[in-house]
């Protein structure tokens, strides 16, 4: 039984995989979901139990599963309203609702939760999202967007490119970031990759070690300086996680209008949202914006990632 906890459960043919059959279900809605005619999933059930907010994973995912054919039950507020209110651990609530379900996707308020639940579940358990740990989904969500956007991989790969990647925000607690830069330092296409924070908010080490260990080459500034806007390909702005910490004043880092002009015309800008000041309404009408469609991607990719581990 598989479970995705982190990025590391994503193997190297497992990847190209997800990507492909993604790519058919966002083909196959673009002609209308009435032309569906497979429902892999029937008869499977999906339990979404989140012990934090969420908008995107939790409904995309049960979107997912119900174009897939399968259902859905669940809890969108598990601190409130499951009985870990009364006291339950972690451990025990995974190890009772798994016996009811076919798969479980838990977001988690702890680091490290999400693997003690896959621990006590007997069915497939999806991270979406623990702590200042990992969200896995999130990040094949956001290189499903890279990819398609430069042609990355299969035959219509630029060849003769390689991409520089700037991380814009909370580069220390953010759980997309750190999940997407360990799926982004397989990728040979990526060549440089800059972060850009408040010093509260600076990546760790361990980040900028595992994309060195991968010949890419680093640079950290506490400002988004024209020179690095300039050469940036693809723009990944995240807002301050100030309900894990510090608060930082996200308008401090805020991308403006004039400084989203200064990159390449086929540069994008993305965001894994709910965005704050950091990513002003302005931005919208750039025609590198893509956070929309990114997080319209996430209902084919995680069609993708249910099939994966329940077809
Ligand atoms: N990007 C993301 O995880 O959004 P939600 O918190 O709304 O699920």
């Amino acid at each position: 039984m598989r479970h995705l906890i982190g990025i590391g459960d994503i193997d190297e043919r497992t990847l190209p995989d997800l990507m492909s059959r993604a790519g058919l279900w966002k083909a196959w809605r673009s002609r209308g979901a009435l032309e569906w005619s497979t429902e892999p999933l029937k008869g499977k059930l999906l339990i979404t139990d989140f012990y934090e907010p969420s908008t995107r994973t939790r409904l995309s995912f049960e979107a997912a599963m119900s174009y897939l054919g399968g259902r859905v039950i669940g809890t969108e507020n598990a601190a409130e309203f499951s009985s870990s209110k009364k006291g339950e651990s972690v451990a025990d609530n995974f190890r009772v609702i798994s016996g009811y379900c076919d798969c479980i996707v838990g977001r988690f308020k702890n680091d490290g939760e999400a693997a003690l639940a896959a621990v006590n579940s007997i069915v497939p358990l999806i991270n979406g999202g623990d702590g200042q740990g990992e969200h896995p989904t999130q990040a094949l969500i956001d290189y499903f967007t890279v990819t398609n956007h430069f042609n990355l991989g299969g035959e219509l790969a630029c060849a003769d490119r390689t991409l520089r990647v700037t991380f814009l925000g909370d580069n220390k607690r953010s759980r997309t970031v750190k999940s997407l830069v360990r799926l982004l330092s397989k990728e040979p296409k990526v060549g440089y990759v800059s972060f850009i924070s408040p010093p509260e908010l600076a990546v760790e080490n361990e980040l900028l070690d595992e994309l060195e260990d991968h010949g890419i080459m680093t640079t950290c500034r506490a400002h988004l300086h024209p020179n690095i806007i300039h050469g940036t390909d693809v723009l990944y702005v995240t807002r301050s996680q100030n309900e894990r910490g510090d608060t930082v004043d996200a308008a401090e880092y805020a991308l403006t209008p004039e400084l989203a002009d200064l990159m390449p015309d086929d540069a994008i800008i993305m965001h894994p949202l709910p965005r704050n000041l950091e990513l002003p309404t302005s931005i919208d009408s750039n025609k590198r914006a893509r956070y929309f469609e990114q997080a319209h991607n996430g209902l084919y990719v995680r069609m993708a990632i249910l099939e994966w581990l329940l077809g």
